[in-house]
C-alpha cells in the first residue's frame, strides 16, 4: 500500500513516537498534575517537558502560553469563540477549513459578528491589497491558514501578521497543513492565536494538538472544570495553560508528540520541507501534462506545502480515489475535504477534487509509481474498474 493521505493525518509514524508512547503507557502515565505521588509527579514533568519543546519549536517564548488541546479544531474553536465579541468584524481567507469556517459563519448567522472572506486568485493566494481594504475599524481577528489543506496553497503570514499587527487585530493562524515542513515563528510572524494539530505534518499520534495565545490576547474558555490546581476555587483559574486545559490531558499522546518534535529536529526542518517539495514538483509536472486532467496546486516551493490536488474532466474525484484505492494500492483523499469554501475558490464544488498529499516517509519511486497509474487511468476513462 502507498499511503498518500498525509494533509489528513500523517502515517506511519517514526518509531521514536511509538517507543516514547509505549514506554511512557507502561511506566509512568499517571494523572499529570492531578497528585503528590512520584508516579503523577513523572507525568507532570513529561508534559511540562514537552509543553518546553512545542513551545521552543514555535519560538513561543513562555511556554505555559502553549495549551495542550486534542485536535486543531479544538483550538480553532477555541481562539474563535474565546476572543470575539458581539459587534466585532472578522476577516478570513477564502480558502479555510470547516473548524474555522463553521465557528465564524454560525456567529455572523447569530449576528454576533460580521464576516469577510477573501476572495483570493484562482489557487486561493490571497491578495494583500484586497486584505488592506478589508479592515474596518472594529475588526478585532484576521484568521489565515498557513496552507490550505485543498490544494497546499501557502499564505503569506508574516506580511498578514504585519498588517494585522498595524491595525490593531489580532492573528490566528490555522497551522493544519504545514507545521513539520514549514518554519513558523510566532514573534517575527506577528501570531497572536496559533492553531495547530500533532497528528499531521508535526507526525505525533491523533488526539493531540494545542493553542497559543500571546500576551496580548484576552481569551476565555471554551470549557471548565478539574484543573488539577486551584480546586478551592468555584470558578476556573484565570491563568495559562490551567484556564483552557481542563479534564485530564492525552498524556501519552503529548509524550509522542514531544518525541516526533525531536524527530523533526533531528532530521531537519528544511530537509523534510525539501523533500515534500521535490515529492510534489515531480507528481506536479508528471500529470499536468497529462490530457483530460486540471491541476489545481501550484508546484513552486514556497507556494505548496506538500498537496497536489487535481480532477480528470470527465470522472467524478470520488470514483478515482476508489479506483487508486481498489484496483491500485494507493490511498489518497477525494471529495470536499471539509473545506467547501476553498472549493468554491478553486471551482471544484460539485466534484471536489482527489487529494495526493505525500509525507516524509514515501519515495520518488511512490511517486513514480502513482504518476504511471494516474496515466494508466487517462487512457482507460471507459474501463469498469469495479
Ligand atoms: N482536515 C483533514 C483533511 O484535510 C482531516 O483531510
Amino acid at each position: 500500500m502507498i499511503y498518500l493521505d498525509n494533509a489528513a493525518t500523517s502515517w506511519p509514524k517514526p518509531d521514536c513516537v511509538i517507543s516514547a508512547m509505549t514506554q511512557c503507557l507502561k511506566e509512568y502515565c499517571a494523572n499529570p498534575g492531578r497528585g503528590s505521588h512520584g508516579l503523577s509527579s513523572a507525568a507532570g514533568l513529561a508534559v511540562s517537558r514537552a509543553r518546553e519543546k512545542v513551545a521552543e519549536f514555535f519560538n513561543i517564548k513562555d511556554p505555559l502560553r502553549l495549551c495542550f488541546t486534542k485536535n486543531a479544531t479544538e483550538a480553532l474553536n477555541t481562539a474563535i469563540y474565546g476572543v470575539l465579541k458581539p459587534h466585532d468584524h472578522v476577516i478570513a481567507t477564502g480558502m479555510e477549513h470547516n473548524s474555522v469556517l463553521r465557528p465564524l459563519k454560525t456567529l455572523e448567522r447569530d449576528r454576533k459578528i460580521s464576516l469577510t472572506l477573501l476572495k483570493g486568485n484562482r489557487f486561493g493566494e490571497i491578495d494583500l491589497g484586497e486584505l488592506a481594504q478589508s479592515f474596518r475599524p472594529e475588526t478585532r481577528l484576521v484568521v489565515s491558514t498557513l496552507s490550505s489543506n485543498v490544494n497546499g496553497i501557502m499564505m503569506p503570514i508574516a506580511e498578514i501578521g504585519e498588517m494585522a499587527r498595524s491595525r490593531g487585530a489580532l492573528f490566528l493562524v490555522d497551522a493544519s497543513q504545514g507545521a513539520g515542513s514549514v518554519l513558523i515563528d510566532v514573534e517575527s510572524m506577528n501570531i497572536d492565536l496559533l492553531a495547530f494539530p500533532g497528528h499531521k505534518g508535526l507526525m505525533g499520534p491523533q488526539g493531540t494538538g494545542g493553542l497559543y495565545v500571546g500576551p496580548d490576547v484576552d481569551i476565555k474558555p471554551l470549557m471548565q472544570g478539574g484543573t488539577g490546581s486551584n480546586s478551592e476555587l468555584i470558578y476556573q483559574p484565570e491563568y495559562l495553560p490551567d484556564l483552557i486545559e481542563s479534564g485530564t490531558l492525552n498524556t501519552p499522546g503529548i509524550v509522542g508528540l514531544a518525541s516526533a518534535i525531536d524527530f523533526i529536529r533531528e532530521t531537519g526542518i528544511d530537509n523534510i520541507g525539501k523533500h515534500r517539495h521535490r515529492l510534489v514538483e515531480r507528481l506536479h509536472e508528471g500529470i499536468s501534462r497529462l490530457e483530460g486532467i486540471t491541476v489545481y496546486s501550484r508546484p513552486e516551493k514556497g507556494k505548496n506545502s506538500g498537496i497536489v490536488a487535481f480532477n480528470f474532466d470527465w470522472a467524478d474525484s470520488n470514483e478515482i480515489a476508489y479506483i487508486l484505492d481498489k484496483k491500485y494500492n494507493i490511498a489518497v483523499r477525494a471529495g470536499l475535504h471539509c473545506a467547501p469554501a476553498a472549493h468554491a475558490t478553486l471551482g471544484t464544488l460539485r466534484r471536489g477534487a482527489v487529494r495526493i498529499s505525500p509525507g516524509w516517509f514515501n519515495t520518488m519511486d511512490e511517486i513514480e509509481y502513482v504518476i504511471k497509474t494516474i496515466e494508466e487511468i487517462s487512457r482507460q476513462k471507459n474501463l469498469q474498474f469495479v
